[in-house]
């Protein structure tokens, strides 16, 4: 039986237990550079106003400053997979008719009728023009008029029905981004090294096997940041505790708008408080349920002698996934197999990295409401040699039911619905402690809540750069 011993590098910013590229040093392959990149700008230690959360005025300049100018994911590239498919993406007032052209490219087109302002649509479907049920204009599905049956008596259109306003689309990974504002920089120049470090994982290569839309009674910053760092899992997880790092994650900025965190599994928390066998790893893994129970199962109980607890299970990891897809998992490092790399795009969007199926959440605002939020929840699986199957029904969670109750309609594994379901019992107890809070501020830690202060940090940018332009 061989035994996890940390061994210990005290630096005056980081939790002194071994550190996620220590963690690296013993993987059974070779580790991609792009995990080995440490990039921390420190952005200090000052507070944050909870009125950031709480005031409808802030949110009244998010609104107005940081959602029109920022690329959002309006949905999967297999949502769309035909001509004229679309789906109506929705944030903040803004409505985009998002639709596949007959070339293949997609466009998105606003969801308000230019004659006196009616939706066109209320829900996605195939359409090759929107008619709009008011008066009856239409216009095709690339936006250009179709037809105006009292143009007669619009001298200021003489020159004909003018086209839909569009917003600009560009796609990354399978997903499809839109942004509101003509100048923003291209969707791969804000992804900047993301792109590279994710292409080996192929992420336009998998389908939405789960896609659950939950409703959150807290702020969408509250609901994001409640996934932006590790050290809440000891005592919000305690059952992830013998096989999850969290205090000794690491955490860093690869470019402007793009922060990640790594955290390493099948290694004991530091807080753990005794030492664990490899065996106790990985048993108590299977038995409190994780992402990797449901992938590796018992076939992950017998650890040959020599190896790990993380190299073990990174090789079942290999062997289950590639009966399952064909993909050749042998050259994958064991961080790519089993560990939590999380990328955040600023400011809702999480794509969790490596080559195992992958997590993939994206916040925002509900409606106009500051003091609730939409979560949505993907996981996604590498398409079989079979074909591509259709993306999972997307299944809703209204604000007072669990994940944990829509798991059997969703197929969402037990053991991620009870983690979530733990994030989420925080989240309107924070909405509802800010309101009572004495200070008014709240305190991010330097390094660990980095993130959290970058979002702050370049939503505080945004609407000072908007005031200034208006
Ligand atoms: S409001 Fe759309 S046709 Fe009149
Ligand atoms: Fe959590």
């Amino acid at each position: 039986m061989t035994s996890y011993t940390p061994t210990r590098r005290p630096r005056a910013d980081r939790h002194p237990a071994i550190s996620y590229d220590e963690i690296l040093d013993s993987d059974s392959r070779l580790v991609p550079a792009s995990l080995r990149e440490q990039d921390t700008p420190l952005i200090g230690s000052g507070s944050v106003p909870v009125s950031n959360y709480l005031d409808p005025a802030y949110f009244a300049d998010e609104v107005k400053y940081l959602w029109p100018r920022v690329w959002q994911v309006a949905c999967r590239e297999e949502e769309i997979p035909n001509t004229a498919d679309f789906v109506l993406y929705e944030n903040v007032g803004l409505s985009l008719i998002v639709s596949r052209q007959s070339d293949g490219s997609i466009k998105a087109l606003h969801n308000s009728c230019l004659h006196r302002g009616r939706r066109l649509v209320n829900e996605g479907g195939c359409k090759a023009r929107f008619t709009c049920p008011y008066h009856g204009l239409t216009w095709r599905n690339d936006g250009a008029a179709h037809a105006n049956p009292i143009a007669f008596d619009f001298p200021q259109w003489s020159q004909g029905t003018p086209p839909l306003p569009e917003a600009r689309v560009e796609t990354w990974g399978g997903w499809v981004f839109v942004n509101c504002d003509p100048g923003a920089p291209s969707l791969a120049s804000v992804l900047g090294p993301m792109v590279d470090h994710f292409s080996p994982w192929q992420p336009e290569q998998r389908y939405i096997a789960v896609h659950v839309r939950k409703t959150v009674a807290a702020n969408w910053k509250l609901t994001a940041e409640a996934f932006m760092e590790s050290h809440h899992a000891p005592t919000t997880h305690p059952q992830i505790l013998p096989y999850m790092t969290d205090v000794n994650s690491q955490y860093d900025a690869i470019c402007e708008l793009v922060t990640r965190q790594f955290s390493a599994q099948l290694i004991p928390s530091p807080l753990s408080g005794r030492a664990y066998s490899e065996e106790e790893i990985v048993t108590t893994m299977l038995g409190v349920g994780s992402r990797l129970k449901g992938a590796v199962g018992e076939a992950a109980l017998a650890i040959p002698e020599g190896s790990t607890a993380r190299q073990h299970v990174s090789q079942v990891m290999r062997g289950i996934l590639n009966a399952e897809d064909g993909q050749d998992y042998a050259g994958f490092c064991d961080a790519e197999m089993v560990d939590a790399l999380l990328y955040n795009l600023f400011p809702h969007m999480s794509f969790w990295g490596g080559a195992m199926p992958s997590l993939n959440y994206v916040w925002r605002p509900n409606g106009m409401d500051p003091a609730t939020s939409i979560m949505d929840v993907y996981m996604l699986r590498r398409v079989p040699p079979s074909g591509r199957p259709k993306p999972a029904v997307r299944v809703d969670v209204p604000v007072d039911e669990t994940f944990a109750s829509a798991c059997e309609r969703s197929g969402m594994s037990a053991g991620l619905a009870k983690v979530l379901d733990q994030d989420m019992t925080n989240l309107p107890q924070v909405q509802q402690g800010l309101h009572a809070s004495a200070t008014g501020m709240v305190q991010f830690s330097a390094y660990t809540e980095m993130r959290l202060r970058h979002l702050h940090a370049h939503i505080d940018a945004l609407i000072a750069d908007g005031k200034a332009r208006a």
